[in-house]
């Protein structure tokens, strides 16, 4: 068990070797659509302008994999890169796990912070990361893609909105430290 625990935690820690357009699987994510009745451990990151719930989701759109807000009543993933903002009716939900606890932490300036949550890579072979502000009334995920410094949000058709500091989704390893090395 502890091997197990030990090994989960070097993981975090080893460099992640990505090839474009891939899902992350450092973490467990689980198909979602509006016929799939949702569990018990997937994770509300936010709400929406309309006071709804959003779901800590993930989209492969256009040859990037992106993070999405999923509102389950409607089954629709809402994301956005810094040029575009859409909506898809299939989409990955984030789960909880026994071996971390996901956080929001403040950051800004496209700091890496340890245990970043990615959602996978872009085209170019950019990790996307996830974030939320603040934003048209909710508290919206974007996008945050460290080479640009700032996470991006657009709703529908608000305006594109790029913030320099706001929260990231760090994942906090639950494993004790009894772990040999
Ligand atoms: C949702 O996903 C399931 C399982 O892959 C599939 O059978 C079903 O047709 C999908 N429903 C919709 C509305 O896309
Ligand atoms: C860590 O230790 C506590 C107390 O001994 C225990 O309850 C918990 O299950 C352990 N966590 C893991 C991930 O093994």
């Amino acid at each position: 068990m502890f091997k197990v625990i030990c090994l989960l935690v070097a993981g975090l820690f080893a460099v992640v070797l990505a090839a474009p357009y891939t899902y992350d699987t450092e973490h467990n994510w689980i198909k979602g659509n509006l016929s799939i009745p949702l569990t018990s451990d997937v994770i509300v990151g936010g709400f929406d302008p309309y006071g709804y719930r959003t779901y800590i989701g993930r989209v492969a759109y256009d040859t990037n994999v992106l993070p999405a807000r999923v509102v389950a009543e409607t089954g629709y993933a809402y994301f956005n890169t810094d040029k575009l903002s859409n909506k898809l009716v299939d989409y990955q939900l984030l789960t909880s796990s026994p071996s971390f606890d996901f956080e929001w932490i403040r950051s800004f300036d496209g700091n890496y912070e340890k245990g970043a949550v990615s959602v996978g890579t872009t085209h170019w072979n950019e990790r996307v990361f996830i974030c939320r502000a603040r934003a048209d009334g909710g508290l919206l995920m974007g996008t945050l893609f460290l080479s640009q410094k700032y996470c991006i949000i657009k709703n529908e058709d608000l305006p594109l909105r790029h913030f320099d500091k706001y929260e990231i989704l760090v994942a906090k390893s639950k494993a004790n430290s009894t772990c040999k090395a």
